[in-house]
C-alpha cells in the first residue's frame, strides 16, 4: 500500500499545463487519502471553470497510477480560495517584482536581462505573410523541443490566436495573466482583450502602455524564444519594442516582388534607426508549384535575395505559396503540424534550424580589412 508521502512525491513532477510548474509547489494538491489500493487526491484549480481541468485530472491520474500497489485513483476538484490565489499570484510574480515607490510591488519587464532570444518578425507592408511566418516559425521551434512564447503585437489586425489554434482567453490569477498555449507555443495577443467586431483604437501612449503590460503582467516563465508578430509598417510599436526589448533580432518578411522589397527595406532601415539588429530576411510566396510539378514564380523572383544582400544579412528561407498554409491559418492547424512534409513546412523548419544552430553568420570584423 503506497504512503501519502509517496503519492505526493509521484505528483511532484506533474506540472500545471499553463503555468508550467509543479502542482505540488503551486499548492494545488490539497489532500491525499490512501485507502488500501485506492487513492483519492484533492486538487484545487486556480480558477472556476478552468479549461484545463480534464488535462489536469489526466496528468494526476497517470502519475499516481504508476505507483506500486495503486489499484484505483480518484481525483476530486475544488477551487482555490481568494487568499490562496493571491499567494499563488505573488509567487508567480516572483523574480519579476521589485519594490517601487511607496513600497508597492512594481512589476518589471523580464526580458531586459534574460537569455531569451527575442525575434521581431516585421515587414514594410501588410499581407505579405508575417503572421503566417511568425506562427509557423514559433511552432517549428517548439517542435524542436524549444521553450517558445509569442506576442501578437499587431494590435490592429491580431490574427495569431486563430492561426495558432487558441480558442480561449488567458487565465487571470489575481492580475497575473497566464497565457494560453496551443501547438507548444504560449501566446498573448491584443485580440484577447478586444472584441472581434470592434476595431481597437490605440493611440501612441496607450499603445506603449499596452505593450509594456504584455511584457510585465504576463507570467512568461523563462522561455528560450519570444517570437513577436509586429504590425505592418513602422512607427509607434517599433519604437516601443526597441525600448522594451533592446536585444530583439528583427527578421524582415517580404515577397519576391521588387516593389515589396523596397517597402521592406524601409522597415529594415527603421529597425536600424531604433538600434535593433536585423538578422535575416524571409521571402514568402516565392513560387506556386502546379500539378505539373513546375514552380511558377507568380510574384516575380529575386526580391528576398536582393534585400538580404542590400542589408548584408542572410536570406533565411523561401516559402512557397501553398493553399494548405492558408487553410491551416484559417482553422488553427499550422502547416508545420498538419502537413510536415510539405515544401513550405520544410522551408519553415529550415529557418528555425538556422536560428537554433545559429548558422546566421555573425559580422566578422578583421583588423586587416580596416579601411584607412
Ligand atoms: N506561403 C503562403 N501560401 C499561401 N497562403 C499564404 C502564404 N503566406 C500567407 N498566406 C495567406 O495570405 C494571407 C495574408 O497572410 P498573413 O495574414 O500571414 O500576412 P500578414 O503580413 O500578417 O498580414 P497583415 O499585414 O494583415 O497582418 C493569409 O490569408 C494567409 O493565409
Ligand atoms: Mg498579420
Amino acid at each position: 500500500m503506497p504512503t501519502e508521502a509517496a503519492v505526493i512525491e509521484a505528483l511532484r513532477p506533474v506540472e500545471d499545463p499553463e503555468i508550467h510548474r509543479s502542482i505540488v509547489d503551486l499548492g494545488m494538491v490539497k489532500g491525499v487519502l490512501v485507502n488500501g489500493g485506492h487513492v483519492e487526491v484533492l486538487v484545487a484549480l486556480t480558477t472556476e471553470g478552468c479549461p484545463l481541468r480534464t488535462e489536469i485530472v489526466k496528468r494526476v491520474t497517470e502519475a499516481v497510477s504508476g505507483l506500486d500497489g495503486v489499484a484505483a485513483v480518484d481525483v476530486e476538484l475544488t477551487v482555490m480560495t481568494d487568499d490562496e490565489r493571491a499567494q499563488l499570484a505573488e509567487s508567480l510574480r516572483g523574480g519579476a517584482t521589485e519594490t517601487g515607490a511607496g513600497g508597492h510591488a512594481a512589476r518589471t519587464n523580464p526580458f531586459t536581462d534574460s537569455r531569451t532570444r527575442v525575434l521581431a518578425i516585421s515587414s514594410g507592408k501588410g499581407g505579405v505573410g508575417k503572421s503566417s511566418v511568425t506562427t509557423n516559425l514559433a511552432v517549428a521551434l517548439a517542435q524542436r523541443g524549444e521553450d517558445v512564447a509569442a506576442i501578437d503585437a499587431d494590435v490592429w489586425g491580431f490574427s495569431m490566436p486563430r492561426m495558432l489554434g487558441i480558442d480561449r482567453p488567458p487565465t487571470v490569477i489575481d492580475e497575473v495573466i497566464v497565457p494560453p498555449e496551443a501547438n507548444g507555443v504560449r501566446l498573448i495577443s491584443m485580440g484577447f482583450f478586444a472584441r472581434e467586431d470592434q476595431p481597437v483604437v490605440w493611440r501612441g501612449p496607450m499603445l506603449h502602455k499596452a505593450l509594456e503590460q504584455f511584457l510585465t503582467d504576463v507570467h512568461w516563465g523563462d522561455p528560450k524564444w519570444l517570437v513577436i508578430d509586429m504590425p505592418p509598417g513602422t512607427g509607434d510599436i517599433a519604437l516601443s519594442m526597441a525600448q522594451f526589448l533592446p536585444r530583439a533580432e528583427v527578421i524582415i518578411v517580404t515577397t519576391p516582388q521588387a516593389a515589396a522589397q523596397k517597402v521592406a527595406q524601409r522597415a529594415a532601415y527603421m529597425a536600424k534607426k531604433v538600434n535593433l539588429s536585423v538578422v535575416g530576411v524571409v521571402e514568402n510566396m516565392s513560387w506556386f508549384r502546379g500539378d505539373d510539378g513546375k514552380a511558377y514564380e507568380i510574384f516575380g523572383s529575386g526580391g528576398g535575395e536582393e534585400l538580404a544582400q542590400q542589408l548584408g544579412v542572410p536570406l533565411l528561407g523561401q516559402i512557397p505559396l501553398v493553399s494548405e498554409l492558408r487553410a491551416g491559418g484559417d482553422d488553427g492547424h499550422p502547416i508545420v503540424v498538419s502537413h510536415p512534409d510539405d515544401e513550405a513546412s520544410v522551408a519553415i523548419r529550415g529557418i528555425a534550424e538556422k536560428l537554433i544552430t545559429d548558422l546566421v553568420p555573425k559580422k566578422i570584423f578583421r583588423p586587416e580589412l580596416k579601411i584607412i
